[in-house]
């Protein structure tokens, strides 16, 4: 199968193309590098069954020969990431969705989204299942992320409707893993850096709210599953075991054996109280469930954070003091290179600005 990825050179994406490799898929990744990394993909760049496009997937997705799958992962994802570039951020989920539904159509491929839990919002029921429609702030900050994935949904279902695509919907929940930028402005990856650096945890609110943390295998199984299948979903796909905050950072704290204390912030505007996906129908339809445990997941993740020491000190000086969701963030992207080369991946920018104390990644 040959699979087109955009987004493959993010957090996410990166795995996913591993793991269609590894299976004997070719893949052909398209990413513009507004929040991922060349690093991400290097070790794939040699790899014959590997196809690397640098374009921006909200002005075009075209790709050469054969397409038998379409996976669109392609979105700023972090709260910093999506706050810095709001209508980029609109843009990739509505112009780059269809764009990348075009494509899936002109080849009769499977597509499927990478959509989120937050289009739940701050959700009104708990835990959520796919039924549930949400509760979002439709002009509140993070309505460019939520409002787009929502949105990224529609025409995808639209899509399925009135063209006949094969469209597939997975709504991502908190997933964690190697490979997540050190300053991106999520907990996980936010408490790891600190505990190493021996700065202050940042909690926001009295650290009651919930997350639920999926390791980045488990949901890559899972969007390989759904990639195989025909349904449409949406699925939730996440861990259902729920964390409070204050808990994830005490095993932050006692794996990295840091003596970094725990420093408490406002909770941010429209950021949701509790988060749990009911899995049932990813269970029964594809037969997917998470399989690794938190201490093992962040075990692994904690390793890779450890093995890149300098990128560490410089993303704990950027995200010193807490890094505020609800501020755009001043610090700009380095713009990406228009061409449709290859960057090396020693020397292409990342686009992540590590110097300022707003930069989010
Ligand atoms: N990681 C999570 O916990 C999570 C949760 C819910 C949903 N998701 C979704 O999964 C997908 C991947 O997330 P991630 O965590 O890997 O984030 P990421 O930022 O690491 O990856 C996103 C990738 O998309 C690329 N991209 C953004 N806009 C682009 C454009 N216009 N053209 C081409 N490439 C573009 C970025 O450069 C980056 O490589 C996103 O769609 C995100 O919304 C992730």
């Amino acid at each position: 199968m040959r699979v087109a990825v955009t987004g493959g050179g993010g957090f996410l994406g990166s795995h996913l193309c591993e793991a269609l490799l590894r299976r004997g898929d070719s893949v052909v990744c398209l990413d513009n590098f507004s929040t991922g990394d060349p690093e991400n993909i290097a070790h794939l760049l040699s790899d014959p069954a590997f196809e690397f496009h640098h374009a921006d997937v909200s002005v075009s997705v075209e790709v050469a020969g054969r397409v038998d799958a379409v996976a669109h992962l392609a979105s700023p994802a972090s709260p910093p990431d999506y706050l810095r570039q709001p209508l980029e951020t609109l843009a990739v989920g509505s112009r780059g969705t269809e764009n990348a539904l075009r494509l899936a159509l002109r080849h009769d491929a499977r597509f499927i989204l990478a959509s989120t839990s937050e289009i739940y919002g701050d959700p009104l029921v708990h835990p959520q299942e796919e039924a549930y429609w949400g509760n979002v702030n439709s002009i509140g900050p993070r309505s460019v992320y939520d409002e787009a994935k929502r949105y990224a949904e529609a025409v995808s279902a639209a899509y399925r409707r009135t063209h006949g695509v094969d469209v597939g919907i997975a709504r991502i929940f908190n997933t964690y893993g190697p490979r997540m930028r050190p300053h991106d402005g999520r907990v996980v990856s936010s408490f790891i850096t600190q505990a190493l650096t021996g700065e202050p945890l940042t909690v926001y609110g009295d650290g009651t709210q919930t997350r639920s943390f999926c390791y980045v295998d488990d949901l890559v199984r899972g969007l390989l599953a759904l990639l195989d299948s025909s349904e449409l979903g949406p699925f939730n796909l996440g861990n259902p075991v729920e964390r409070t905050v204050t808990e994830l950072a005490e095993i932050v704290l006692e794996m990295t054996g840091s003596a970094s204390e725990v420093k408490y912030h406002p909770l941010p505007v429209d950021d949701p109280v509790r988060r749990r996906p009911v899995i049932t129908r990813a269970r029964d339809v594809l037969g997917w469930e998470p399989e690794t445990d938190i201490t093992e997941g962040l075990r692994r993740t904690v390793a890779y954070f450890a093995s890149e020491p300098e990128r560490l000190g410089a993303s704990a000086a950027a995200i010193r003091g807490g890094q505020d969701e609800t501020v755009p963030l001043a610090a700009a992207t380095a713009p990406a290179a228009p061409s449709q080369t290859i960057p090396a991946p020693a020397t292409a920018a990342t686009g992540v600005a590590t110097g300022s104390p707003a930069s989010g990644g």
